[in-house]
């Protein structure tokens, strides 16, 4: 899902884009909450790449008490955000930029990046982006993670083509025009190298808690 489409128009093209992903912020807030380390009131939860705001008004709906951190390079989504978010939005401390650039060490008890690692090269940006989120986290605290994948997913490569041209026709079934050349160009990586990216930067193996089609969401921990 490409951020060039922004507000209610990125919401809906997220929906008809990307499989399962009306219920995505659900399953994580539900995921991560379950966590010793965001298990007490005022807990702190770092939704990173916060878009237009479906994790965080989530987290709200679920845990109205957790101290709400919004990080997001992007101001046009930032505002959208916020907007969404209405008056709940003072209860959130928002930083515009990357996450890379979140000053701390040890200080969220879990993180959610939902369609955000997709968006990094893998040319040592996607490693930065890991290691500044295991810098944040307190040892123990859960990552979620939900990406579009690429090739070497782990499935046999005839049923890996079949998944990308499923996805494709799911996104052209719906009626919406697929991504174009102007929208922010995706760069997923394969399970393997998933993997040795999140143990580089401390995390634990990765445990697959949703897969629609080539899109999957995993839940790692921040080695202790
Ligand atoms: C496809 S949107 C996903 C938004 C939201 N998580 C959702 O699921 O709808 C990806 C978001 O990640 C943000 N982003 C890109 N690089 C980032 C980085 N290094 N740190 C934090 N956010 C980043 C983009 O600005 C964009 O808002």
């Amino acid at each position: 899902m490409a951020a060039s489409v922004t507000g209610a128009g990125y919401d809906d093209a997220a929906q008809r884009r990307i499989p399962g992903y009306s219920s995505l912020a659900r399953l994580a807030i539900s995921l991560v909450a379950g966590f010793p380390s965001l298990a007490a009131a005022g807990a702190p939860l770092l939704v990173v790449g916060c878009g237009t705001g479906a994790e965080l008004s989530e987290a709200r709906r679920q845990r109205p008490d957790w101290m709400l951190t919004a990080v997001d390079p992007a101001a046009e989504m930032v505002a959208e955000a916020k907007a969404r978010l209405a008056q709940a939005a003072s209860a959130v401390s928002w930083i515009e930029g990357p996450a890379q650039s979140v000053p701390g060490e040890s200080c969220f008890g879990g993180a959610i990046a939902v369609l955000v690692l997709q968006e990094l090269a893998d040319d040592g940006s996607k490693l930065d982006f890991l290691a500044a989120l295991a810098r944040l986290l307190q040892p123990g605290a859960p990552l979620v993670l939900v990406d579009l994948m690429g090739g070497g997913s782990g499935l046999n490569s005839a049923i890996e083509q079949q998944f990308q041209e499923a996805l494709l026709r799911f996104q052209r079934s719906s009626e919406l025009p697929l991504p174009g050349v102007d929208e922010v160009p995706l760069h997923p990586i394969g399970e393997a190298r998933r993997s040795a990216l999140l143990a580089a930067a401390g995390f634990s193996d990765p445990i697959r808690f949703y897969q629609a089609l080539g899109v999957e969401g995993v839940l790692v921990q921040r080695r202790q």
